[in-house]
């Protein structure tokens, strides 16, 4: 192996040459497969992240990069000046599948959660008929739908919010899980919607109680209020549905979705609504260069034939059955394992803090050691969340290794 291919070469380029925006755990990745990836020394790990749920489908699913490679030698590009001979297909394939009348494509998760927050607003003044400017929109404490200064002002984390101020009026924020909470902030007018994630993801994947969401889905509609759901990391089957709210059968006015839409290829987001709500954008009133472009279109649509005809969903139903039993067996015999939480293939453990500290972050380094990538979120949970494509088998040796790196650190503490 020549000099420049190691490791340290490639870890040394980005911190000198990247912003220090992210701290990575120091492996260096070059290939992907199915549920592992290697990285360039050629070390095998099985991906406990996969991209922050977004390659539900496994890495380079060979389906999706032949949708790519077809359609990128065809066309990529049109803007939405014109028409394109992708863009209604999906929408046709993505609307009837979720039972919605329209699509709005955009391209990152932001930008959907944000397309959403101006669709509601929008629906709040012509049809709701608040008074120009009033519009609220309520949003749940720990929710994480991206970085830009409307995602950040509806935050509630100090370390995505500090420095970036001043944010976006018109948002308040109540308590995740809680139902009186909602109640009261109904009964302001000027509520036009209420934005939530079915389980928050990036909070330390936060299950609400049984019937949150459809006591949700009852106050907005008394209250004349849109329920908007934010599955770009919960959606696709994630959680061992197509998407979270079909655990209570609820469907929101608004549907937004990122990540696994394109199955990891490329970022491709989408925001679903019935006619009511969607048509009040008129032509001007939004859009994005790359939004709806046939390349993305061909590859989402494949994304999302793959995960139905594979039977990804329900993989994921009982890989995480499997996950969540050997991990509660592991809580059963070691304190320092507060809680495991989870439904279908996102799932936490959250270690004990103490004197301040858990082994939270430990583990995660000891895991990549024996090969399997996990990553904390916040200081005391680890999130993991592989691919929906993982076999029985394969679940249990990831799960010996986690169960090695747990006492590992608990034994060397
Ligand atoms: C629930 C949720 N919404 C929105 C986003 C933002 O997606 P993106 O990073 O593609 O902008 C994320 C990203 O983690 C998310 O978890």
């Amino acid at each position: 192996m020549s000099i420049v291919e190691n490791s340290s070469y490639y870890i040394q380029l980005e911190k000198k040459f990247g912003a220090s925006n992210y701290e990575p755990l120091p492996v260096v990745l070059d290939r992907g497969e199915r549920i592992y990836l290697f990285d360039v020394e050629g070390k095998r790990y099985f991906d406990f992240l996969s991209a922050y749920s977004a390659v539900n489908q496994g890495h380079c699913h060979p389906k999706l990069v032949q949708a790519l490679i077809e359609q990128s030698q065809k066309l990529t590009l049109t803007s939405r000046a014109f028409f394109n001979s992708k863009l209604g297909e999906y929408e046709e394939y993505i609307t009837k599948l979720l039972g919605y009348q329209r699509l709005l494509p955009m391209n990152t998760g932001v930008e959907a959660a944000e397309t959403a927050v101006k669709l509601c607003r929008k629906w709040g003044y012509q049809v709701k008929g608040i008074p120009e400017n009033q519009a609220k929109i309520i949003f749940a404490s720990g929710n994480f739908w991206g970085r830009s200064i409307g995602a950040i002002s509806a935050s509630t984390d100090p370390l995505s919010r500090g420095g970036f101020g001043p944010y976006v009026p018109g948002f308040e924020i109540i308590p995740f899980d809680d139902v009186d909470a909602l109640k009261n902030s109904l009964q302001d007018p000027n509520i036009a919607g209420f934005m939530v994630e079915p389980i928050q993801g990036e909070a330390g994947v936060i299950v609400p109680s049984d019937g949150y969401l459809s006591v949700c889905k009852k106050l907005c509609q008394e209250a004349g209020v849109l329920l908007i759901f934010d599955e770009v990391q919960t959606g696709l089957g994630r959680t061992g549905k197509l998407l979270a709210g079909d655990y209570e059968s609820v469907k929101p006015d608004i549907l937004v979705l990122g990540k696994a839409l394109s199955g990891g290829i490329l970022p491709v987001s989408a925001v679903l609504s019935n006619d009511e709500v969607m048509l009040t954008l008129k032509p001007g009133e939004h859009g994005s260069t790359y939004g709806g472009n046939p390349l993305a279109c061909a590859v989402a649509k494949r994304a999302v034939e793959v995960l139905i005809e594979e039977r990804m969903v329900e993989n994921s139903f009982k890989m995480g059955e499997i996950f969540r039993s050997r991990m509660n067996i592991l809580k059963s015999k070691y304190d320092d394992l507060q809680e495991i939480r989870g439904k279908g293939l996102l799932n936490a453990i959250e270690f004990r803090e103490k004197n301040g500290k858990s082994i939270a972050k430990e583990v995660c380094k000891k895991t990549m050691e024996l090969g399997l990538l996990a990553k904390t979120t916040h200081d005391h949970t680890v999130r993991f969340a592989p691919p929906l494509v993982i076999q029985s088998e394969e679940m249990n040796e990831a799960c010996d290794i986690i169960e090695k790196a747990v006492k590992f650190c608990l034994d060397s503490k």
